[in-house]
This record gives C-alpha cells, structure tokens and sequence, in this order.
C-alpha cells in the first residue's frame, strides 16, 4: 500500500554517494526530504538535482536533510553528479541513494509500473522531526519539478506545525495566514494579538505569527 500524510516514513539501510546510511540515524531530529528520480545521466533529472544543489542553504536555513534516490548504482552516480555540478554551477552536497536492488523504491512505492516498468517517478516526500510524512508530491518523469514550491510547503508546514494557523492559496512567507477553525473567537486575543481579520465568520486572517 502507498504510504499516506501521518504515516512514518519507513526506515532502510542504504549505500549512498557519502557512505552506507541508515536513514533514521541520517535524519536525526532533523527535518527530511527524500525525492526520487527517473534515471541519471537524464537532461531534466541533471536540472533537478542541480537546482536542489543550488538551494542547499534554503534547506539548511529551514533545517531540512536532504537525500536523492535513483535505482542507478553508485559509481554511475559519482560520475554524474560531475556533470550535474558543472552544468548548474554548482555543487552537489547531499547524498545519492544507489537503489539498485528497488528496496527503497519499493518502500516509498516509487515505481509506478504503468508509468515505467523499471525507473522511479519523481517522488517527495518531506518528513518531520517525528518522522512523519508530511507531504507526497508525484510528478511524471516529463515534468521537472519546482524546488521553490517545496521550499514554500516546507515553510508552511513548519509555521503550522507551531501555530493554530493555515496557510492560504499561493501563500509566500511573510504573508497573512489563515486562522484554523479549532480556534474559538474567545481565544483571538490572547492567541493573535497582532490582530485578526473576518472575512467571512469562517475565514479569518491574522499576520504571520512568527515574524
Ligand atoms: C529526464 O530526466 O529528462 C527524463 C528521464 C526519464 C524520462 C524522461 C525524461
């Protein structure tokens, strides 16, 4: 069965581009994000990498542990992220799972048969400290995907999992957020005192708590 929002993210022993892992300890209190990819030595698998490479502060800033899968061995690995680190300009710092034997894919259900018989598709999954999955993301292998917008879920989920707040449609940081329901209209004060604003009973706005 796939894995679902809650579930804990499975565990696994691996060989990586930084050495054996054993991804629960990898991850430690930190925040997690595992993404697989079709196949290396692909143009568009070679801009993703290269452009999560690029945002390797904003994932540190955010406190976030990154780690790539692909069921491409390992020295075929090492070889390509020389190519992923010179197109992009830049440097890959994050670990390479070589999947070979599909374990990993196979726990993440991240071949999709009846999309590809052998590659993965390009999963998310972003993991909590606790180390649960907070969000899923699958897209085709013809489709790079946007690193900001991960950056913006990631920042969402971590406002939120601090305060009684959501966040709206095509929110960006420093924006209004939304109020959740649980929060009864007693507690605005003492819970927002920045301020909230009724846009229906339903649907009310606050600043953004912690900035
Ligand atoms: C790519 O990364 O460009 C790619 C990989 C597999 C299938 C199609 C495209």
């Amino acid at each position: 069965m796939s894995l679902r929002l809650g579930d804990i993210a499975p565990d696994f022993t691996a060989n990586t581009t930084e050495g054996p892992i054993h991804f629960h300890e990898w991850l430690g209190n930190s925040w997690g994000m595992i993404f697989s990819h079709p196949a290396d030595f692909t143009p568009v698998c070679t801009t993703e990498l290269g452009r999560t490479a690029q945002l390797s502060d904003e994932f540190a800033k955010r406190g976030v542990k990154v780690i790539a899968v692909s069921v491409d061995p390992l020295d075929q690995h090492h070889e390509w992220v020389k190519d992923i680190n010179e197109v992009n300009n830049t440097t890959v710092n994050f670990p390479l799972i070589a999947d070979e034997n599909r374990e990993v894919a196979t726990l993440y259900d991240m071949i999709h048969p009846n999309a590809s018989e052998k590659a993965t598709v390009r999963s998310v999954f972003i993991i909590g400290p606790d180390k649960k999955i907070k969000l899923t993301l699958t897209y085709p292998a013809s489709t790079g995907r946007n690193f900001f917008e991960i950056l913006r879920v990631i920042d969402s989920l971590q406002l939120t999992a601090n305060y009684s707040v959501a966040t709206p449609a095509d929110w960006q940081e420093g924006e209004d957020v939304i109020v959740t329901p649980a929060v009864t209209n007693d507690q605005l004060e003492e819970k927002f005192p920045k301020g909230v604003t009724f846009v229906k009973p339903y649907l009310r706005k606050t600043p953004q708590p912690n900035k």
